[in-house]
């Protein structure tokens, strides 16, 4: 055939692929998410393979395991023992808490870690929402912002780093950013949970703090969190959402879940000048893990290829459960 352009010619080679190469994972694009209870056991999540429920002194040491593989922030998410659940979420105002405690002796152990934290109350909700759920059964707004940014000082003082707001709550963000700022916390900054679908793929991270909407008799509770995170369906709604958390203060955006909403990295790409997050979440991390196991799919090939896709789609951070791993078999490559 007579072709001018013949597009094998630049993949003929790994030298001539790598001179083209438009997109490349680094360790530096990941976000480490780990889970901490009061125990003194570190236990495995069954629907997570790999991944625990840390005492904090072995959370520090995975903490200080990351560092050295080069991943330089983590998240915390705490199990909170069922006596301690309330219908306010008001352990996590705790100062001496479970969050705060750990982030103190990762601080001592692991310095220059940067902590992100969740601000949410559905760990510390006998209800199982992110929200104050009224007696009718509302999730109510202003109410649960009020709380979300006495929480969000509480981690602020215990030394979290970047705070992450993960409740979809409306003016949450502008409410943390001041309450923050009155307290001397300016150099805090705000990564925002800021396209947050209400996905089926989180699941397996709700059975990993036990923390899933629960009915009560006293009071309906919503079986869902369809009344405050997003609708599957809708992209130009994250559109809406990325314009509030910009005016309202957000260093960092974030979209969640990751590999069902690459089209939405891609579109906030676009709309936003900001750093983007993408959270690989728990479902997604299953699902590879589960076809792994049964030796269906070459574990290390499809993770740092998904991670990647994150990439090209438009992110600049991962929030992945395979961090640790992946770092490892970025240095193999
Ligand atoms: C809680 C929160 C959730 C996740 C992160 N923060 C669950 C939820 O909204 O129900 C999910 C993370 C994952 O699935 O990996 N606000």
């Amino acid at each position: 055939m007579e072709l001018t352009y013949r597009p094998r010619r630049l993949r003929r080679t790994p030298a001539l692929r790598s001179i083209v190469r438009e997109h490349a994972l680094s360790v530096t694009d990941f976000i480490y998410p780990l889970f901490v209870h009061e125990a003194d056991t570190v236990e495995p999540v069954d629907a997570m393979p790999g991944t625990s429920r840390w005492s904090i002194s072995g959370l520090v040491s995975e903490v200080q395991r990351a560092w050295d593989l080069g991943v330089r922030c983590i998240v915390l998410f705490p199990k909170v023992p069922k006596e301690l659940k309330t219908q306010d979420g008001a352990e996590c105002l705790n100062e001496d808490g479970l969050i705060p405690r750990t982030i103190r002796r990762i601080k001592q152990a692991v310095p220059q870690m940067i902590i992100m934290t969740d601000v949410a109350l559905d760990p510390y909700s006998c209800d199982g929402h992110d929200g104050i759920v009224s007696e009718a059964g509302i999730i109510l707004n202003d109410e649960t912002v009020e709380q979300l940014c006495r929480q969000a000082l509480v981690q602020a003082r215990a030394g979290a780093d970047l705070i992450g707001p993960s409740d979809m709550m409306d003016g949450r963000v502008g409410a943390i950013r001041e309450a923050l700022d009155n307290e001397g916390f300016a150099h805090v900054g705000i990564l925002s949970y800021t396209a947050k679908y209400s996905s089926a793929y989180y699941g397996p991270f709700r059975e990993a703090l036990d923390s899933a909407p629960s009915p009560e008799i006293s009071k309906p509770i919503p079986e869902n969190k369809d009344t405050y995170q997003m609708d599957p369906a809708n992209a130009r709604e994250a559109i809406v959402e990325a314009r509030l958390d910009e005016q309202e203060g957000a260093d960092i955006i974030m979209v969640k879940p990751g590999l069902a909403y690459l089209d939405i990295i891609r579109c906030l790409r676009e709309e936003s000048t900001l750093p983007i997050a993408a959270y690989n979440v728990s479902g997604e991390y299953s699902m590879v893990k589960a076809a792994a196991e049964r030796g269906w799919i070459n574990e290390k090939a499809v993770v740092l290829e998904t991670l990647l896709s994150f990439k090209r789609a438009g992110a600049d951070l991962i929030l992945t459960y395979h961090a640790c791993d992946a770092a490892v078999w970025l240095k193999e490559d």
